[in-house]
């Protein structure tokens, strides 16, 4: 599997407060989350296009990388309305990042990590998760830039759906993605987990 690095993936972005009229649904390079939108570019934009309206943030995003972990545990857990659980330990996440090439990526300011994203698929379906932008830095047109360049990848590893799961009672994470243009799908579902047997030994008795 192709290891990540930094070199090329890190991209300069200037961003800022945008003008009245525009909005992530008039931006087809982001969103709708669909498999004919066009292929979503991530490029140093000018203040033009972004419409920006007052005094830029410069900010990079780039691949997140193991070694960045303790930075981004650290974002994840002031970020509320994300659940984190022993999957989001070290090891598994580092297990993750090693899965999912080109998915992940972190936003920084002058260095110091200031949003992130994950994603992951199954070579059908992806799922991002783990979106959140350090609360100083949000309205900057982070959040946007990390998910266009989450789309950009799957598009190039052929995925046309991504999931996005959003806790019920995250109202502002809800209407974040209601903002966004992504389609919200009620399945009439409920979600079993269970645990991988850590040795043979452990193995769960299943009824046949
Ligand atoms: C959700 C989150 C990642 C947004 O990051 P951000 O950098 O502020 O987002 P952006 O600046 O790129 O915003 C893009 C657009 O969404 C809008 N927006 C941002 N937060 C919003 C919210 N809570 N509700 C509605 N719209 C919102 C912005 O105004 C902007 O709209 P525009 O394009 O019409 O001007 C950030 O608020 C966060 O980290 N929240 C906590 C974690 C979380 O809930 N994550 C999402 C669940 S997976």
């Amino acid at each position: 599997m192709v290891g990540m690095g930094v070199g090329p993936d890190a991209v300069t972005h200037r961003a800022g407060k945008r003008a009245k009229g525009t909005s992530l649904r008039s931006r087809p390079e982001v969103f709708p989350l669909h498999p004919d939108a066009p292929a979503p570019k991530v490029r140093p934009a000018s203040r033009t296009e972004c419409g920006l309206a007052s005094e830029p943030m410069s900010y990079k995003i780039r691949p997140l990388l193991i070694s960045d972990y303790e930075e981004v545990y650290r974002l994840w857990s002031q970020s509320e309305g994300m659940t984190l659980e022993d999957d989001d330990e070290r090891d598994r996440i580092a297990l993750y990042l090693k899965r999912n090439p080109g998915l992940c990526h972190v936003a920084t300011v002058q260095g110091r990590i200031v949003g992130s994203v994950l994603c992951g698929h199954d070579g059908r379906r992806a799922v991002l998760r783990h979106l959140a932008v350090e609360k100083g830095h949000r309205k900057h047109g982070i959040g946007r830039a990390l998910i266009a360049k989450v789309l950009a990848a799957l598009r190039e590893q052929g995925i046309r759906k991504c999931n996005i799961y959003v806790m019920d009672y995250n109202a502002a994470g809800l209407e974040f993605w209601r903002h966004a243009g992504a389609r919200l799908v009620v399945y009439d579902w409920r979600t079993f987990q269970i645990s991988v047997p850590a040795s043979p030994a452990s193995a769960p008795t299943l009824q046949a």
